[in-house]
């Protein structure tokens, strides 16, 4: 654990963190929310995809991420990312209680609120899949309905080169869904690079099936965070920067995240 301070700064950027693109799914709605304030956005493609490394290795490197951010003098960040999430937030949480952090999960809550009895699939990385925090989501709040988990290795990997609508990934995902044709009430997009192929989804699955993400609630829990800490900018009409990293350094990946920003 190094020995890091957290900003106490409303000025300050608010980092926004994921293995790749995906996370762009979440900066779009905090963007939305919180148009006044600076936000930076790393993305680690150089090592990405992350959901099928171990969790010792996501963890290790998701912690050296948020030190380096708060090292920058970010006041919050936000892992919009669930494999990180399931593998680091917890740790990071012990290791920096005053930090205002918030992790995406799995949106399997609102969805069995929408269909309590529904037949729900929850498409996520083979990390997130396999990790006790989804198991954990679906005891707590799976009720009565049938919940039914999917890893998806390989489709992030469509997204983190902007291919996000071609006859190449409908076959990919007609092979991946199409046992589950006629048979779904709603989709849980668990992978944050997964609501920008939502389209080929629903073309494969139909439009009579719900998708929900955990894009906006992620937004909405960040904003409530620093509001309690006092580290809103408020009632201004000035409007936020955004800064964009990756470790890879490529105009190709600056080209794509703003076009996947604009999506
Ligand atoms: N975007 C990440 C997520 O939400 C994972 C992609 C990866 O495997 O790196 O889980």
């Amino acid at each position: 654990m190094k020995n890091i301070k957290v900003v106490n700064d409303k000025d300050a950027p608010i980092a926004i963190f994921d293995s790749g693109l995906g996370g762009v799914s979440v900066l779009r709605e905090m963007v939305k929310l919180m148009p006044a304030e600076d936000m930076y956005y790393f993305g680690d493609s150089a090592n990405a995809p992350y959901g099928t490394k171990s969790i010792d290795e996501v963890r290790r490197m998701t912690i050296s991420h948020v030190e380096e951010f708060m090292a920058k003098g970010c006041k919050g960040v936000v892992i919009a990312c669930n494999t990180a999430t399931s593998a680091a937030v917890r740790r990071l949480r012990e290791m920096y209680p005053e930090l205002p952090i918030v992790g995406i999960e799995p949106a399997v809550k609102p969805a069995v609120e929408a269909y309590p009895h529904g037949n729900i699939l929850v498409m996520a990385t083979p990390m997130t899949i396999h990790q006790e925090k989804l198991k954990h989501l679906i005891e707590t709040y799976g009720g009565e309905a049938n919940v039914i988990p999917l890893a998806c290795p390989g489709l992030m990997d469509f997204v983190e080169v902007g291919n996000v609508d071609s006859p190449e990934l409908k076959g990919f995902m007609r092979d991946l869904l199409y046992q589950y044709v006629g048979k779904l009430d709603a989709v849980v997009l668990g992978c944050t690079h997964y609501p920008f192929v939502a389209k080929v989804v629903r073309e494969v699955l139909g439009d009579e099936v719900e998708i929900f993400d955990g894009g906006y609630g992620t937004a909405k829990e960040i904003k409530r965070r620093l509001g309690e800490q006092g580290l809103l900018i408020e009632n201004t009409t000035k409007k936020g920067e955004i800064i964009f990293e990756n470790s890879i350094k490529s105009q190709q990946k600056i080209d794509l995240f703003w076009k996947l920003l604009k999506m």
